[in-house]
């Protein structure tokens, strides 16, 4: 098993070390445009792995043919956000910077599954299909993991309960529209409308959709990182285990849910092929409307950008 993750800032760095530390493959390889960075952090993150039992090795170069023929490529790269952007606002640079990485990996790892984690995400899926020309199976988007766990960190914040005693989703775009499934979530094996008044999960579901904006407004400089790797390496796992776990993932529809020619945010199965199965889930009808306008915010995106 061969990974490669593209952008050596901080979430392609953390998410590298973190699939190094599991020992999930027997090589990583660290990508980045700016000389000496992937080569350092991936001398540091290898001198970690005796303290963590792990064999993987790790290299780090400015060189994209290293990618050559690996299972998964992982792109971070990319601008992140600063106080007040949305991520819309980084479409421009980021895309220049993904069509750029898309033409190295079709002709170094075309086979590959490719993970995108730059934003505005879920466009830039689309344009990483239309860019390797790659089939839809291999093209997955990182965002819902993400929210969801965002969201089953606030459920856990305010109730006490266990996280893992925690279900809940999080669908649709990965921007201001997505969609905390408010009729979906379980705690400890009960509704939440027993547990959480209305208004209360109103506010959590607000602080889900700004989630990444809390911390961007914190940090100044730069956007989240470790939850982001961490739902990186939870995808990577479940594509390499075939554990059969319901994951949100930006994934490109012909039909699904009702929609066609888009990338956005729905529950899928995942195997070492890419993409299994997609699940259609019994939406209540305020679910299906939220993700219909997000699904429509998605579909303007695309096409005020031209893609
Ligand atoms: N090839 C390889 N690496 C590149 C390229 C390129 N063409 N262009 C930029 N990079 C690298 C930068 O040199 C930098 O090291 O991408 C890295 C981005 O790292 P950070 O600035 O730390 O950004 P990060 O927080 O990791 O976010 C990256 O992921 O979550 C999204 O919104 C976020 O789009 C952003 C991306």
């Amino acid at each position: 098993m061969k990974i490669s993750v593209i952008g050596a800032g901080n979430v392609g760095a953390s998410a590298a070390l973190k699939l190094c530390e599991k020992g999930l493959a027997e090589d990583v390889v660290l990508v980045d445009i700016m000389e000496g960075i992937p080569q350092g952090k991936s001398l540091d993150i290898s001198q970690a792995m005796p303290l963590n039992s792990s064999n993987t090795k790790i290299k780090g170069t400015n060189d994209y043919s290293e990618i050559r023929d690996s299972d998964i490529v992982i792109v971070t790269a990319g601008v992140p956000r600063k106080p007040g952007m949305t991520r819309d606002d980084l479409f421009n640079v980021n895309a220049t910077i993904t069509k750029s990485i898309a033409k190295e990996i079709k002709l170094h790892a075309p086979d590959s599954i490719i993970i995108v984690v730059t934003n505005p995400l879920d466009v830039m899926a689309y344009l990483m299909m239309k860019e390797t020309g790659s089939d839809k199976s291999k093209i997955i988007g990182m965002a819902g993991v993400l929210d969801s766990a965002r969201f089953r960190a606030f459920l856990a914040m305010e109730t006490g309960a266990k996280v893992e005693d925690i279900e809940a989703m999080v669908l649709g775009g990965h921007g201001d529209s997505m969609v905390p499934l408010a009729e979906h979530i379980m705690i400890s094996g009960k509704q939440v409308s027993g547990i959480i008044s209305k208004k209360k999960l109103q506010q959590i579901i607000q602080r889900t959709k700004d989630g990444g904006a809390e911390i961007v407004k914190y940090l100044k400089t730069g956007s989240a990182y470790y939850a982001p790797a961490a739902a990186i390496v939870e995808m990577v796992e479940s594509i390499l285990k075939e554990d059969g776990k319901i994951l949100p993932c930006s994934v490109y529809l012909e039909g699904e849910y009702g929609y066609s020619d888009i990338f956005i945010g729905v529950p899928v199965k995942l195997c070492r092929e890419g993409i299994k199965e997609i699940v259609e889930l019994n939406l209540t009808g305020e679910e299906k409307a939220l993700l219909d306008r997000s699904a429509g915010e998605v579909k303007d995106t695309i096409k005020n950008f031209n893609i």
